[in-house]
């Protein structure tokens, strides 16, 4: 049976980390994507995302650096080879294993960020920043009505933003553009606040969690990292019992 076209988009998304750095996206089409992303659902419909399109190759540097810095620090210092290698374990080809490990060790992964020619940059990033408040102000309608103290509104913020997030990675697929999601270089509180201060982001009411870079592909990537079958994550009425079709 053929399937279905999104579920076969969803599936042949892939996060691209080469971008054609000089095939720039137009403005037009960065606002479909971010459109596409404002159509996720969200807790009372509070749409707690704003979007910062950074095309400013300074900001893009500086971003781009923050990740290559981090990564250094965890992947080139503190996490044992062994458990790289563990975790990289899908990767079947001794020469691609060796290149990735080094890669990701030497912080190179990251350095397209930058948006460099050099490092097949993306010539776009978007920054998601979500709500952190407890009042619900991120949408007019609903001012200080939403997410009453105590029910949990900051960690809706996170998973509507996370929903939004995945909008706008898809949107771009659908419209041929590359794009990686990565956190890489927010998943340090000093860094949240030096890119917060960077961008303007009233940090700490509104928190930049996530990154969306976007471009053209250098190559079509098809091949991804494995992915667990319902089998493996599904259950029938109670945890452990397995799922099947
Ligand atoms: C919350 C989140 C954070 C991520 N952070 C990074 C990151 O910092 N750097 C990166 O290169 N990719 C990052 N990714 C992308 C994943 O590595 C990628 O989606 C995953 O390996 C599956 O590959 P695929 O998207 O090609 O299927 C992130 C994805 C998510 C959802």
């Amino acid at each position: 049976m053929d399937e279905n076209e999104t579920i076969k988009m969803i599936k042949s998304r892939r996060a691209i980390r080469d971008y054609v750095t000089s095939k720039d996206v137009p403005d037009e089409l960065i606002y479909k994507i971010i459109e596409a992303g404002a159509y996720a659902p969200s807790a009372e419909n509070q749409q707690p995302w704003r979007v910062i399109v950074v095309r400013n190759k300074k900001l893009q540097r500086l971003i781009g650096q923050i990740a290559v810095d981090r990564t250094i620090e965890l992947f080139g210092r503190a996490t044992p080879r062994e458990e790289i290698e563990r975790r990289l374990g899908y990767i079947e080809s001794k020469v691609s294993l060796e290149r990735t490990i080094d890669i990701l060790i030497t912080g190179q992964r990251f350095e397209y960020i930058k948006g460099e020619p050099e490092t097949n940059g993306a010539p776009v990033i978007l920054v998601l920043a979500i709500d952190q408040t407890h009042v619900g102000n991120s949408q007019a309608t609903l001012r200080g009505t939403g997410g009453v103290y105590g029910w949990s509104s900051p960690r809706h913020a996170v998973i509507a933003g996370s929903m939004m997030m995945q909008n706008m990675a898809l949107a771009a697929a659908a419209l041929g553009i590359g794009s990686c999601v990565s956190s890489v270089q927010l998943d340090h509180f000093d860094d949240v606040g030096a890119i917060s201060k960077e961008l303007g982001i009233p940090y700490p009411h509104w928190v930049p969690i996530l990154c969306l870079t976007l471009g053209y592909p250098v190559s079509e990537r098809t091949l991804g990292p494995p992915r667990q079958m319902p089998e493996e994550i599904a259950f029938l009425d109670k945890w452990g019992k397995p799922f099947k079709k």
